[in-house]
């Protein structure tokens, strides 16, 4: 059976998700494919945990009941760098490093994984969503999986990655990317104001802490980025127009200062629900790019479209000119995004080790 070095970085939601995935798929990863993911170390923010011939699942238990109740892990740790060095230098001349944190400057760290022979697999957007000259590195790059960055689990990265390998590279792309964004979308159909749609949301857990994260449509630009630079368009985030549906003067107010105040976006926000429904639209927030740039915001559209489905992505190509192929689904939650991310580490390891 191979054994598989990985370490982890990020033990919230997703990174949690993961090391329960990992203990409970170890049986069919096993039968599958005959491999065995060797955790070595685990770390978040500002410390980790380090074993060199693997951590053990009772341990790796303790870890996700530990991060739940938001109690920090084992040491102080090093750089993401060093992390890698250290595995290394331990025998582990190959192996996965798992980026599941939302950090913005994880490029050298990756770089330097890469450099040393190691693989990567992500969930955070960021490292593809940054300048091209520095994202470009991790496009095109057979040692670099990131399958959950785009649709939460669904296999989107995975369509497109098929759609280019059979020379039928995508013209257009389009798609109702935010789960929250969507339900927002479709409270505001029944009636209810943005407002108390934004603090509902917020309630069930469908938005970040501060839902301006969300409400500012940088991460479905982010989303959108990745799927235009994979298709071959070196686009930048300043290509794509992204609509905010907060207005700046509400970006500097504490959180709560924030939920108050969004009430004064309510009746512009009722205004324009109400002239999409008068001529049988609804508001989505859509994103659309093609080779020349792109565009995310609110749209009207039929409701009889596609379009109006809650979470879609399609792509327009040479072969599906006429009828884009789509995929639909719910692609949402961290266990779906961690599948992703575990189907990326499978992937890695068949292909390169
Ligand atoms: N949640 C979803 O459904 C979903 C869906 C698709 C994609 N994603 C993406 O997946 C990523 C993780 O999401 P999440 O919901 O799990 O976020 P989260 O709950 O905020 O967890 C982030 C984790 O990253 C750790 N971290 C921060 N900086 C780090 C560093 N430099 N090195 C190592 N660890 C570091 C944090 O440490 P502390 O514990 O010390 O704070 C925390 O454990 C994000 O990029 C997100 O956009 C999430």
């Amino acid at each position: 059976m191979k054994k598989i070095p990985v370490i982890l970085l990020g033990a919230g939601g997703v990174g949690r998700a993961l090391l329960q995935q990992i203990i409970d798929g170890r049986p069919n990863v096993a039968d599958r494919n005959n491999l065995e993911f060797q955790l070595v170390a685990v770390a978040d923010s500002r410390r980790w945990l380090y074993t060199a011939n693997g951590i053990d699942d009772a341990t790796i238990a303790a870890i996700i009941d530990r991060k739940k109740r938001r109690e920090p892990l084992g040491e102080e740790r090093p750089d993401v760098a060093g992390m890698v060095d250290q595995a290394i230098a331990d025998g582990h001349a190959n192996g996965i490093l798992v980026d599941v944190t939302a950090q913005s400057d994880m490029e050298p760290a990756l770089n330097h994984a890469l450099a040393n022979g190691w693989s990567v697999a992500l969930a955070n957007k960021k490292p593809f969503a940054g300048a091209w000259e520095t994202a470009e590195p991790f496009f095109g790059n057979a040692a670099v999986r990131h399958e959950s960055t785009v649709g939460g689990g669904q296999p989107v990265i995975a369509t497109l990655r098929y759609l280019l390998d059979t020379n039928d590279a995508p013209t257009r792309i389009q798609g109702q990317l935010s789960g929250t964004l969507g339900y927002l979308c479709q409270r505001m159909d029944d009636g209810v104001d943005f407002s108390k749609a934004v603090a509902e949301a917020k309630a069930k857990g469908f938005t970040e802490p501060d839902p301006r994260e969300d409400l500012g449509g940088m991460d479905v630009m982010r989303k959108v980025l990745i799927l235009a630079r994979m298709s071959g368009w070196q686009l930048e985030a300043s290509d794509i127009e992204v609509e905010s549906l907060f207005s700046k003067s509400l970006s500097h107010l504490s959180v709560p200062e924030f939920m108050a105040a969004s009430r004064s976006l309510d009746p512009s926000m009722r205004d324009r629900v109400q002239a999409a429904h008068e001529e049988g639209m609804v508001l989505r927030y859509v994103a659309d790019v093609s080779a020349d740039g792109g565009k995310v915001g609110l749209q009207a559209i039929p409701n009889t479209s596609s379009l109006a489905n809650l979470k879609f992505i399609s792509f327009t190509t040479t072969h599906y000119h006429d009828e884009p192929l789509m995929l639909v689904g719910k692609g949402a939650g961290v266990g779906m995004t961690a599948a992703g991310v575990i189907g990326d580490m499978i992937g890695l390891a068949r292909e390169l080790f």
